[in-house]
């Protein structure tokens, strides 16, 4: 296997073969195949990276492989005969594309870009070809999707409504979340009790359970631990990103500028008065008198600095405790994380979900 990069990227995570086996077998297409077979795919193909926004193969171009991805997601559209960059699906880990040309000879039906950074396993039509004839039930599953896929084509070119919707949700950060919080409007009882252990576990309410809605699910206003998270961005390096993947504000640090707040585009950042005096640390002059201790010796590095009167406060998944405040005090469970490309089914399985209920 070749480990190639037509675009550099920073943050990409290099997967050695055995993983790489592992992971096409967890992907329910592959997972029929043989060890051997596997084993096989893996040896034949290349593991490719693209950054965000990068096209990965073009509408109308020739192309002789497919792909698989292995992680992130891409976008599928189309920008042919008066439709303008209309967006047909998204597409997370475990889903393949470039099958149709690959397989018929026919030009790219529409163009696929990186819509995070995205690791792909690029297969040649020769090896794929190979492979589906070795395996009928695999050969049957592609045949599925390509179905599937150009009846959704059809679908949205008849009704371009359905690529605008799904482009919102695109817009409100709701399906390039990592994980997302989201209310299931079925069970909720309103009792509130999520955003009442939030502020008791944290001093202010990280959690605003009045946020988007699509269908049946309300997506409280919390941390969508994006892929790519803008706030990161701190000139005072406040916030940060844990290697579980949690995002949380370093309030000693926190110089209450509000750059985080104003760069998250989902508003979940917000700026709260710092903690009024009497809850912090003082320096306490009899025991200091007792104790012989000097004032400075009493100080934490807060008090040593001109105290922000704001600070930024976010969700950060509740870093450091053993469970999410909201999720476990939800009487009915209406509250949870959830995947959002698994949750919704991907974003293919989105649209007619979504058509239900409008
Ligand atoms: P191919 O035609 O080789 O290149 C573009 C790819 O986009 C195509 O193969 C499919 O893998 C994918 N694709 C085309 N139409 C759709 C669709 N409606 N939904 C999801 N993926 C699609």
């Amino acid at each position: 296997m070749r480990l190639t990069s037509n675009m550099e990227i920073q943050k990409v995570k290099t997967i050695d073969l055995e993983s790489l086996k592992q992971k096409l077998n967890s992907m329910s297409l592959f997972s029929q195949l043989s060890s051997d077979d596997l084993k096989g795919l893996v040896e034949k193909s290349s593991l490719r990276q693209f950054k965000a926004g990068s096209v990965i193969c073009r509408e109308g171009e020739y192309g002789d492989t497919a792909f698989a991805i292995i992680n992130g997601s891409v976008e599928v559209s189309i920008n042919t005969a008066g439709y303008k960059n209309l967006t047909l699906a998204l597409l997370g880990e475990g889903n393949i594309f470039g099958e149709m040309a690959a397989l018929s000879g026919y030009p790219r039906s529409a163009t696929v870009s990186a819509f995070t950074n995205v690791e792909v396993l690029q297969v040649l039509k020769e090896d794929f070809n190979m492979l589906l004839n070795a395996d009928s039930k695999l050969a049957e599953g592609i045949e599925d999707i390509i179905m599937e896929r150009k009846l959704r084509t059809l679908k949205v070119q008849k009704d371009p409504s359905k690529s605008e919707r799904l482009q919102a949700l695109v817009e409100k950060g709701i399906i390039q979340a990592e994980s997302l919080l989201i209310i299931d409007l079925k069970t909720c009882i309103h009792c509130n009790n999520c955003v009442d252990a939030c502020e008791d576990r944290h001093g202010y309410p990280r959690l605003d359970r009045r946020g988007t809605r699509v269908p049946d699910v309300s997506i409280p206003v919390a941390c969508r631990l994006c892929h790519d998270p803008v706030c990161l961005i701190c000139n005072f390096d406040a916030i940060k990103r844990a290697p579980t993947g949690e995002i949380n504000i370093i309030d000693d640090k926190c110089v209450g500028c509000a750059g985080c707040a104003i760069r998250c585009p989902y508003n979940v950042i917000q700026m709260v008065p710092s903690k009024p005096e009497h809850e912090l640390k003082k320096f306490n002059i009899i025991s200091a008198l007792l104790k012989g201790a000097k004032e400075s010796d009493n100080k934490t590095p807060k008090d040593r600095k001109i105290k922000p009167k704001h600070l930024a406060i976010k969700c950060d998944n509740c870093l450091g405790y053993h469970d999410t405040a909201c999720t476990n005090n939800c009487p009915t469970y209406a509250i949870r994380w959830v995947n959002p490309m698994e949750y919704f089914g991907d974003t293919e399985d989105l649209i007619p979900k979504m058509e239900k209920y409008q």
